[in-house]
């Protein structure tokens, strides 16, 4: 009886169930990593090259052929097929298609197992890249836009109650250092994914004498993993991927809700270009920060993805089990997703229009300036406790009264405290408040300028790390 046609076939008597092979194939998705197949692909004959278990003209055939399949891929001519299960399989038919039976010591010391922990790393380190590059775009969007609109005052929040002014900068400047967290978060990631498990072959190493330094180099890792048996089976590089990802659309999350709130007629603190809303089909008036919804409901699935993979991969004993495939769409799901977040919310941010009279209105709606009168009956000998309590009443007199807490004429501030005199009012002014909060990280003017300039900073020396790092 003939061995199924399969690369694995050879101790297989029967054909594969349809049902199976559609149900184990994976290469409709993980074709996303046949570049970084190739790149492995190109490393290991070289390390089987340095061992001499192939010829300098073996090497330099499987060379050339991996080449040619990779410029194919390229060009989009690539055929994948599922009946050869996966990405792996089917650069290596495609290879022996092309070269004939050598392709068949490609294989030599390895398994699919560290090689698709190999390409999984390629591939992560490369969206990695893209995200920090992504990542600084918004940044210095965000800075570039709290230099924009440096000076305008809107309410500061909390419990969405009016709290105390704040500079409009400050509060997008609040955002940048999110980001800027997020972006150090997976930079820092990068150190655990340039670990490189090829060599690990199945779960115990080969007995090929391969230079697992050689290929770690040639992919660009830092050093090659330390055990096979963890090189092959883990994934929290991937997890840790995911949880970045998951945060970072958390704070994206954040910011859209507040461009949502901003752009509605309640508050009208904003508005985006009509680029960037989308309409309704009924309502002929509407115009939606549909992007800002997507990007705040899009965060449910990427915190989804980070469920699923820990899910997976809780209680599964060493070393590879098949259900690690079920590692890669949440990834390559969530990567699309938060790259196209960012993308947009860079876009948005450029774009946001603050309606400077509205946040200055709002700014004085809600006595945001009650805490400055309290303050002021500090600096004049009360305790904060007691100051508290007397401006307490003063606000309650006010809204008594429908008045804003400068329009209350001075003899009836006195009957609150007698310590209140003439120069209260300077204190009541949202502009005084502002200038006041002087403190490291506060919003007067002062220190918002520096924090921009140490934002400006920043990002120009991220720049110059990168080019050095190109060069
Ligand atoms: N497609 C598989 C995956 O993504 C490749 C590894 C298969 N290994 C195996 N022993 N069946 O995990």
């Amino acid at each position: 009886m003939a061995d199924i046609d399969k690369p694995w076939g050879g101790r297989f008597r029967e054909a594969t169930h349809e049902l199976v092979e559609e149900f184990t194939e994976s290469v409709s998705f993980d074709r996303r990593l046949a570049l970084h197949d190739i790149r492995q692909n190109l490393a290991h004959v070289e390390a089987l090259r340095a061992a001499g278990i192939l010829t300098e003209a073996e090497a330099e055939k499987l060379s050339r052929g991996l080449r040619e399949i990779e410029e194919e891929i390229r060009e989009g001519r690539f055929v994948f097929r599922r009946e050869l299960e996966d990405v792996h399989m089917n650069i290596e038919q495609a290879l022996r298609e092309k070269i004939g039976p050598l392709a068949g010591k490609l294989h030599t010391g390895r398994s699919r197992n560290d090689q698709v922990a190999t390409d999984f790393r390629l591939y992560l380190r490369d969206e990695t890249q893209e995200i920090l590059s992504l990542l600084r775009t918004l940044r210095q969007a965000l800075v570039d836009k709290a230099e924009e609109v440096f000076g305008l005052v809107l309410p500061g929040f909390t419990h969405l109650q009016h709290a105390q002014p704040v500079l409009l900068s400050h509060h997008l400047l609040a955002y940048y250092q999110m980001f800027s967290r997020d972006a150090e978060r997976f930079r820092e990631a990068l150190k655990r994914l340039g670990v490189c498990p090829l060599g690990s072959a199945a779960l115990a190493g080969t007995p090929y004498p391969l230079d697992r330094e050689l290929t770690a180099r040639l992919l660009g890792f830092d050093r090659p993993a330390e055990n096979s048996l963890d090189a092959v089976s883990d994934r929290d590089f991937a997890l840790e991927f995911l949880f970045n990802a998951a945060l970072t659309m958390m704070h994206l999350s954040r910011l859209s809700e507040e461009i949502i709130l901003w752009m509605s007629p309640e508050f009208g603190f904003v508005d985006l270009p009509d680029a960037l809303c989308t309409g309704s089909s009924i309502m002929p008036q509407k115009k939606n920060p549909d992007v800002a919804e997507l990007i705040r409901g899009k965060t449910g699935r990427v915190y989804g993805n980070l469920m699923a993979l820990l899910t997976v991969m809780k209680g599964l004993p060493l070393a590879y089990n098949r259900d690690l495939q079920e590692d890669k769409e949440p990834v390559f799901d969530t990567a699309d997703t938060l790259k196209r977040s960012l993308k947009l919310a860079g876009l948005m941010v450029e774009g946001l229009t603050p309606r400077a009279e509205r946040m200055r209105a709002a700014a004085e709606e809600g006595h945001t300036t009650a805490t400055d009168l309290a303050d002021y009956l500090v600096l004049k000998g009360l305790p904060f406790r007691e100051a508290h309590h007397v401006v307490g009443r003063i606000v309650a007199y006010a809204e008594e009264k429908g008045l804003k807490l400068w329009e209350i004429p001075l003899k009836e501030l006195q009957r609150f405290s007698e310590l209140i005199g003439e120069d209260v009012y300077q204190w009541l002014t949202v502009e005084g408040s502002v200038a006041r909060r002087r403190t490291l990280g506060g919003t007067a003017p002062e220190r918002v300028r520096e924090a921009l300039a140490r934002a400006r900073e920043a990002l120009k020396e991220e720049a110059r790390d990168l080019e050095t790092q190109r060069s």
